[in-house]
C-alpha cells in the first residue's frame, strides 16, 4: 500500500506520516529532507540558490547519509530548500529515487508537497494535511523555543507565508491537493486526535478494498 501525506510547512504532515508508517509497518520517506539536503549543499559550497545548473548537480550527487540530519532542520535550510525546489533540474534529479521508494514491494508512506500529485499519483491513500497559517506559525514558534532558539512569532509567521507562496505558486509540482486526496485540517486537533483521524482515513479504503 502506498500512502502519501502532502501539505504546507508545519502542518503536522511529517509527524503524521512517521506515525502512520510505524503503525502500518511501512517504510517512510520525508521527501522534504532531499530538498533540504540540496539547499544545504548549495549553502555549504557558497553557491547562489538560483544557480540552476549547480543545484541540479547537487541533487544528482546527493547522499543524505553523508549529511548530519540535525543540520537540515534549521529554518534557514527550509528556506533554501524551497528555493532550489522550484528548479526543474533539481526536481527531475530527485524524482526517480522517490518513485522507487514509493514502489518498493509492500509499499511505503511518503510525505512532502507533490507525493500524491507527481511522485505517486497511483497511491492507494492520499492525505492533504492543512492547518491555518497562524496555527502552523504557533507550532513552529513553540518548536524553535523548545530547541532553545531565539524566535519572534511575527517573523516565523512571515516566513511561513513566504514559503507557502513560493511552494504554491511555482510552475513545477506546486503544492496542491491531488483531486483524489482527502483533506485533513489539524488546526483544532492535537497530535493524538490528528493521528486517529489520519488512521481512519487510511483504513477506510482498506476495509472495502477489492485489490491487494
Ligand atoms: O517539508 P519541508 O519543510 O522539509 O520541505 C522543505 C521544502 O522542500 C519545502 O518548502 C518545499 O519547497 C520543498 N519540497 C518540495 N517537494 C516535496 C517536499 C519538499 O518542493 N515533495
Amino acid at each position: 500500500m502506498i500512502v502519501t501525506v502532502d501539505g504546507p510547512a508545519a502542518s503536522g504532515k511529517g509527524t503524521l506520516a512517521r506515525r502512520l508508517a510505524k503503525h502500518l509497518g511501512l517504510p517512510h520517506l520525508d521527501t522534504g529532507l532531499l530538498y533540504r539536503g540540496v539547499g544545504y549543499l548549495m549553502l555549504e559550497a557558497g553557491l547562489p540558490l538560483d544557480d540552476a545548473a549547480a543545484a541540479a548537480r547537487a541533487a544528482q550527487s546527493l547522499d543524505l547519509s553523508k549529511i548530519d540530519q540535525e543540520k537540515l532542520r534549521f529554518d534557514e535550510i527550509g528556506e533554501a530548500a524551497s528555493k532550489v525546489a522550484a528548479i526543474p533540474g533539481v526536481r527531475a534529479a530527485l524524482l526517480k529515487l522517490q518513485q522507487d521508494f514509493a514502489r518498493q514491494p509492500g509499499g511505503a508512506v511518503l510525505d512532502g508537497r507533490d507525493a500524491g500529485t507527481v511522485i505517486a499519483p497511483e497511491a492507494d491513500v492520499k492525505l492533504f494535511v492543512t492547518a491555518t497559517r497562524e496555527e502552523r506559525a504557533r507550532r513552529r514558534f513553540r518548536e524553535l523555543q523548545d530547541r532553545g532558539e531565539a524566535a519572534v512569532f511575527e517573523a516565523v509567521l512571515a516566513d511561513i507565508k513566504t514559503r507557502d507562496g513560493r511552494d504554491s505558486e511555482r510552475s513545477i509540482a506546486p503544492l496542491k491537493p491531488a483531486p483524489d486526496a482527502v483533506l485533513l485540517d489539524t488546526t483544532r486537533l492535537d497530535i493524538e486526535a490528528a493521528f486517529r483521524a489520519a488512521l481512519s482515513i487510511v483504513e477506510a479504503p482498506r476495509a472495502g478494498r477489492t485489490r491487494s
